[in-house]
């Protein structure tokens, strides 16, 4: 016994000394964004609590010449899209959404996320309250949003607290969701306002992860087929030879291509910085969920395109990578949240992923740090400053945005597991 122990003393010694050289890697900016996180959403529950509504920016108005200048032209076109400027009362007020808005689900994701990192149980008891709002959305059929809506909130819901009534709600929305499949086109429609015959948004690959999640929760193979159709299609119409993506896609109803153009991006040809979040995230999902390399390679080169394309030294991006780039162009930090979130998933798929990992890395740290994470208390309680909504109809440039929290917190989550860190030890 004694000379064994004797005989492993060098060993140990250089096990100690190596450990003892190694620097310990610094995560008090993840303890900061947590707790930053947590009394954000603990105060804006508590203050909206009657409200019977959701949290989703700060209101903010714009300048006609400012948003020329970013967009570069000045049609008569643009200037007809332009959302009204909100009355001087509202301007730096929060504003809160029912649960019919599209971003209805994050604000009750956020909270689950937050619950998921800390255990904090009025975190969760706030999330279990958010989400319930959202139960009258499972009957909505007139928007392929759902899939954010109720995959952020019932999802979340479903992963950490499961109960009888979850998969029959999530269901329920899946198949108001497919009812807008058209198998001949292969794809689901997006909108059913405007002029298009029938518009897609590259935006819609993150409603998937609600078919797979139903796929699995039931059994049935419908629900993840038609994703899958979803995103082939998707794939050869919606992006570029370089894998920019164009924002819409609009189709014949024999299935061909009636346009190609944008809605928030900069002009048809630009890379909207969210879009391009959205594409990698998304078929990051579809090789998650369904194994298909096709996949994987596909979210590979977005996700090359768009380390290729940033602009600024943080990487945040500006709100379209193709957006002027001068000190005033505004950040799009959702889209940066995103990104964060799609290329830590990523990382883990590919045998050359740091590289991805890195990135997002920097993504995080620079998202919680004083530039854009807010101070408890201030930004109206959202998590994030400076994300911009949609610049060409003036609405919501540079302001905090609730997927942009949402995102945040779901990368902080993965960053966490990835590396296996717990909130305690932080
Ligand atoms: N899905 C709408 C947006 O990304 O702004």
């Amino acid at each position: 016994m004694k000379k064994h122990f004797f005989r492993s003393l060098p060993v140990m010694a250089v096990i100690v000394m190596s450990c003892a050289s190694a620097p310990k890697e610094d995560h008090s900016w993840i303890r900061k964004g947590i707790d930053v996180a947590s009394a954000q959403l603990k105060l804006t529950a508590e203050e909206i609590a009657d409200s019977a509504k959701l949290p989703r920016c700060i209101s903010v108005g714009y300048e006609l010449d400012f948003l020329c200048k970013q967009l570069e032209h000045q049609s008569a076109t643009f200037k007809d899209s332009l959302h009204p400027n909100p009355s001087p009362e509202l301007v730096g007020k929060r504003q809160l959404v029912g649960v019919s808005d599209w971003t209805s689900g994050f604000f009750p994701g956020s909270l689950w996320y937050t619950y998921e990192l800390t255990g904090d149980q009025a975190l969760k008891q706030y999330a279990i309250a958010y989400t319930n709002l959202l139960y009258p959305v499972r009957e909505e059929a007139g928007t392929h949003d759902v899939g954010f809506m109720m995959n952020c909130s019932y999802g979340n819901a479903g992963r950490l607290s499961p109960n009888d009534t979850i998969p029959t709600v999530l269901k329920q929305t899946a198949d108001n969701l497919i009812a807008r499949f058209d198998t001949g086109i292969g794809v689901i429609r997006s909108w059913d306002f405007g002029t298009w015959n029938y518009p897609v948004i590259i935006d819609n690959m993150m409603n998937l992860d609600l078919l797979f999640n139903v796929s699995k929760l039931t059994g049935n193979p419908v629900y993840k087929d038609i994703a899958g159709k979803h995103a082939y299609t998707t794939m050869k119409n919606h992006f570029r030879p370089d894998y920019s993506s164009y924002h819409v896609v609009s189709y014949n109803s024999d299935g061909t291509v009636e346009l190609k153009e944008t809605h928030q991006g900069k002009n048809a040809e630009s890379s909207w910085s969210r879009g391009q979040a959205w594409a990698v995230y998304g078929y990051t999902s579809c090789y998650r969920e369904t194994g298909d390399k096709a996949f994987l390679d596909f979210a590979g080169k977005i996700a090359d395109l768009i380390m290729s394309r940033v602009k600024t030294s943080d990487f945040i991006p500006y709100w379209d990578y193709d957006a002027p780039d001068t000190p005033e162009t505004p950040r799009d930090a959702s889209a940066a949240a995103i990104t964060a979130s799609a290329f830590i998933e990523l990382s883990t798929m590919v045998p050359d992923g740091k590289h991805y990992l890195d990135y997002a890395t920097t993504i995080l740290k620079n998202l919680s740090s004083d530039t854009y994470l807010a101070k408890v208390g201030e930004n109206q309680g959202f998590i994030l400053m400076h994300s911009t909504g949609s610049l060409p109809h003036g609405s919501e440039v540079d302001t905090p945005l609730n997927y942009a929290d949402y995102y945040y917190m779901e990368a902080l989550e993965r960053y966490m597991k990835l590396k296996g860190l717990e909130y305690k030890n932080l």
